[in-house]
């Protein structure tokens, strides 16, 4: 029997968020083994592994035990194609020569779900840690079925059945996207509409999806009564406790369920370097369901 086939799930003791401790990321993981990482990510929605020196060959392979790894984006201002592998995106404040070698710089600091805009957005995203800052460029995530289930009863049963119209024309950095403008009304700006509650594929546990609050809108509502809506959500889950933030450390690896989280970077001092690699799990289910 292989010996990477023993580890403890240590919770971080906030809303969201454990520790996988034991496995050798290195090696290959049994299915069974398998198994009981997915049940721990169920329950704790984001899983970090430290101390993982990982070739990339080897996180990719880690990457897609959890499903087909989408290529990395493109665009310069989100992303980057790592050199030889293109399921990874470089993810880097660092300029070398007037080029930065990775997407993000310095942005993103709001909350957000990746790529809700589209009908079937990722399932989840996997950051690996190589050059960490000493302060600062943590990561930030939000668990949803904690801010759903604390939300007022009223306001609850109020948005239970509605659909939001998530906006594809801006990126999470609030940038406007290539080939899009300022023109659109809610009705025919483009973009997926999703349930504004969906339910967690095992636990059945109820979540908001929100995906991010910049032109968003209600789908059947008036401007107004949709940011009157959105505001107060948005408000309850700014001003929520339900939260963990990882402070990197060389060689971390946290994957999140991006359906069931929101994430943000928090402050990142431009003179510190920080180079991470990223990879993108699709979702192979049908659309994200009420
Ligand atoms: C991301 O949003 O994918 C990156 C977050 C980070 O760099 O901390």
């Amino acid at each position: 029997m292989s010996a990477n086939n023993q580890f403890e799930v240590i919770p971080t003791g906030a809303a969201l968020g454990a520790d996988i401790v034991g496995l050798d990321l290195t090696q290959e993981i049994d299915s069974s083994v398998f198994k009981k990482v997915i049940s721990a990510w169920d329950e704790h929605l984001v899983l970090r592994f430290r101390n993982q020196n990982l070739t990339e060959d080897q996180f990719v392979r880690f990457s897609q035990y959890f499903g087909a790894l989408d290529k990395a984006p493109t665009r310069p201002v989100n992303g980057a194609y790592h050199p030889t592998r293109e399921e990874i995106a470089v993810i880097s404040n660092i300029v070398r020569e007037g080029v930065a070698i990775g997407g993000l710089g310095n942005s993103e600091l709001v909350w957000h779900q990746d790529m809700t805009y589209k009908e079937l957005p990722p399932k989840a995203s996997i950051l690996y840690g190589l050059t960490t800052p000493a302060t600062g460029g943590d990561t930030h995530f939000y668990n949803l079925n904690r801010a759903y289930e604390t939300l007022p009863d009223a306001l609850r049963k109020q948005i239970k059945g509605l659909l939001c119209k998530h906006d594809a024309t801006r990126n999470s950095a609030g940038q406007l996207r290539a080939g899009f403008d300022e023109t659109y009304s809610n009705e025919n700006r483009p973009g997926a509409v999703h349930p504004l509650v969906i339910k967690h594929h095992e636990t059945g546990k109820e979540s908001l999806y929100v995906g991010r609050r910049p032109n968003a809108w209600i789908v059947g509502l008036s401007d107004h009564d949709s940011d009157q809506l959105l505001d107060e959500i948005w408000h309850h889950i700014e001003t929520g406790t339900h939260h963990w933030t990882q402070q990197w450390q060389p060689y971390d690896l946290v994957i999140w369920d991006n359906r069931y989280t929101l994430h943000m970077r928090g402050d990142l001092d431009p003179n510190q370097d920080r180079l991470m690699h990223r990879t993108q799990i699709r979702d192979e289910r049908a659309p994200i369901a009420a």
